[in-house]
């Protein structure tokens, strides 16, 4: 074959893998076997690969291409990604015509209603009819630059017909739920923890740096919005155009009027488990695209439009135990531990039973069949007791007379439902407890903080340390001022801070007079946790820095038996203390001098810790120096070692070392 004959060849292939793809991807309805259409795609691949000059970016072939990236890039959105407000009943609907009508009071309001798939919004951009750039909505005004990954999915066409240079597609990104089975039934395989549902999983995926893996997800996309305005006018044109373009839209209908959307929602809700997506409710939308401008945007959100989404799910599981949590004013609140449920794709662990009164209504017992019902984004609730099914060996609920947190006595204020406990630093003692855990010095938690840990707490998500290593994305999602992106980041930094020095973990643990010194000293003469926990008071009294008072504190601490299930949840959820020893020898060889103030460290405890890790710390700095750590005000070594050309370091480059 001749380059002008394979030229030619190429072009056809290209033409006829793109019909198929469409077929298969876009309209569900394929003409030949897959068998078949991987023979075309290959005899693509062998060409391209002869005639490299010939590839193009929108050819078949490049849906998989490039290597893993470090990191996305961030990307300026040309109009801002907007969110919607959601509304669950009828009622709300009228309240916002109501509402949109008196800022049109002209106008006849008809209304354009779709699926509101849940998945995550995407911008794709077409540069000349090919696509050039996608990204992630972000914070809504920038987004990450996800090109590489939305390539590879086939629903998203590589090029469009357009006459326009630049032409703007909003849709959702996800994955089917049948992708999702198959994603958790392989990780069962592999007994890896399972993802908790399709959109979190297909968050995840696309923020895979390599697209290999996102390609391997099998990830999904439907169209929703034209951005450029190409004299579409009205929303229901406008799906007409994704259509042509080569986009697939999800069902759709034009409303005149309240009756006809809720007909059509109940026309939904009888296929909705039968559509091989997840969605959460539908959008509605002004349909004529000049008054849905006109109207503007409140918030983050238009006005124009809403997220008319399906009440509550109710499912039934069983309560496993009915457990205490103690809020940061000492109110005691029962939590419901639960078998864990999916529910509305969310894999739930907990309800909140309120109070004793609640409890009494319900008149529910540990080991109960129960309904949970989840009302919009709050933590799930106990509705009914279903008891036909109790069995005899269901067990009441008593309150405690002392408290769970610190031993305190417990009371009822009078004409209040709540228990409190008496002691008044009591609801912050774990709060304090679990902030000391996270913080920079111990498990370092990045993005963890104070008012976090106290809204988790708050939630009943959390009770103790070991909780945090169990929380899934979807428990933080619902959560005010999160969403995905910041869920999948504390995730992250939380599975990061899993594997941990020894003196760290010591430290992290809070014993009474046990600082950050003194954990290194432990660290350093036990080796391991277990070493420490058998050791006897004499043992402990006789290391250097501890002595009999924090000896004796560190056996009490041991002994107590909520600490020891703490140290065994600790494990259990995969926290991995680093033995001392792998870890001493890091800085083996290497020289670090110190000048100016360090804000985390003085000057003594940098020294010692550096030390500590086999480094050494001479005082003067000459050619053999390895790092010269500059703090605040740095002195005449810090020119000294610009001079000897000696790497120059400053504090948070030393913490990361350390
Ligand atoms: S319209 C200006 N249409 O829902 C309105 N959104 O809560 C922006 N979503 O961020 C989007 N299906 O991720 C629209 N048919 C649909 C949708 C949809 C799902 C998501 C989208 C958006 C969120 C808004």
């Amino acid at each position: 074959m001749t380059k002008q004959e394979a030229k030619k060849r190429i072009a056809k292939l290209r033409q006829v893998i793109n019909k198929h793809n469409y077929k298969y991807h876009v309209l569900d309805k394929p003409e030949i076997n897959d068998a078949a259409f991987d023979s075309l795609k290959h005899e693509l691949f062998n060409l391209e690969e002869k005639y490299p000059d010939l590839i193009t970016p929108d050819s078949p072939t490049q849906r998989v291409s490039g290597k893993a990236l470090d990191k996305f890039e961030k990307v300026k959105h040309k109009k801002r990604m907007l969110s919607l407000e959601d509304i669950f009943y009828e009622e709300e609907f009228e309240a916002w015509q109501e509402r949109i009508q008196k800022l049109v009071p002209s106008v006849k309001l008809k209304y354009f209603a779709e699926l509101k798939i849940d998945g995550f919004a995407v911008s794709l951009i077409y540069k000349n009819g090919i696509f050039a750039r996608g990204a992630t909505r972000g914070d809504s005004q920038t987004g990450e630059d996800i090109t590489q990954n939305l390539k590879t999915i086939n629903s998203i066409p590589l090029s469009i017909k357009t006459k326009e240079k630049e032409v703007e597609i909003r849709g959702e990104v996800y994955m089917t739920k049948k992708a999702f089975e198959e994603v958790n039934e392989e990780r069962e395989k592999q007994n890896l923890p399972l993802y908790a549902n399709p959109r979190n999983t297909a968050a995840g995926s696309i923020r895979q740096l390599d697209p290999k893996i996102a390609a391997s997800r099998k990830l999904d996309f439907l169209a929703y919005d034209i951005v450029t305005d190409l004299g579409q006018k009205t929303h229901g044109q406008e799906h007409e155009m994704l259509r042509d373009l080569g986009f697939r839209t999800s069902h759709e209908e034009k409303c005149n009027s309240l009756k006809q959307i809720l007909e059509f929602r109940e026309k939904i809700k009888r296929i909705r488990k039968k559509l091989s997506y997840q969605i959460d409710g539908l959008v509605i939308k002004v349909n004529d695209n000049e008054i849905f401008e006109k109207l503007g945007t409140v918030g983050k959100a238009p006005r124009g439009a809403i997220a008319f989404k399906f009440p509550a799910k109710e499912v039934t599981t069983v309560i496993e135990d009915i457990v205490i949590q103690v809020g940061r004013t000492g109110a005691l609140t029962p939590v419901a531990h639960l078998k864990p449920v999916r529910l509305s794709g969310v894999l739930i662990t907990r309800a909140t039973l309120h109070n004793e009164d609640e409890i009494k209504r319900l008149d529910v017992k540990i080991g109960d069949t129960v309904i949970i019902q989840r009302a919009g984004d709050v933590i799930p609730d106990v509705v009914k007791v279903v008891k036909d099914l109790r069995n005899g060996k269901e067990k009441k609920f008593k309150m405690p007379v002392s408290c769970p947190a610190c031993g305190g006595k417990v009371i009822r204020p009078e004409g209040e439902v709540v228990y409190r406990c008496a002691n008044t630093d009591c609801g912050l003692i774990r709060r304090k407890e679990i902030i000391h855990f996270v913080s920079k010095k111990a498990f370092n938690i990045d993005g963890l903080g104070p008012q976090i840990v106290n809204k988790l707490m708050d939630e009943g998500l959390i009770n103790d340390q070991a909780d945090l290593f169990s929380l899934l994305k979807g428990d933080l999602i619902p959560l005010e001022n999160f969403g995905e992106k910041s869920a999948e980041n504390l995730i992250k930094s939380i599975n990061e801070s899993k594997e941990i020095p020894l003196d760290r973990f010591i430290y992290a643990l809070g014993i009474r007079h046990v600082g950050e010194e003194t954990a290194i000293a432990l660290s350093q003469y036990f080796g391991s946790l277990d070493k420490l926990m058998k050791a006897g008071q004499d043992t402990l009294a006789g290391i250097e820095d501890v002595g009999q008072i924090v000896a004796q504190s560190i056996i009490k601490w041991f002994n107590r038996k909520r600490n020891k299930e703490l140290i065994d949840s600790l494990i259990k959820n995969r926290v991995k203390i680093k033995s001392v020893k792998a870890f001493e020898r890091k800085l083996e060889g290497i020289s670090f001098v110190l000048t100016g103030e360090l804000d985390s460290y003085t000057r003594e405890e940098a020294k010692t810790r550096i030390r500590q890790l086999g480094g050494e710390v001479p005082n003067s700095v000459s050619k053999k120096t390895n790092y010269v750590i500059a703090g605040k005000n740095p002195g005449s070594k810090y020119e000294k070692a610009k001079k000897l050309g000696v790497k120059i370091i400053n504090e948070k480059e030393l913490l990361k070392i350390l």
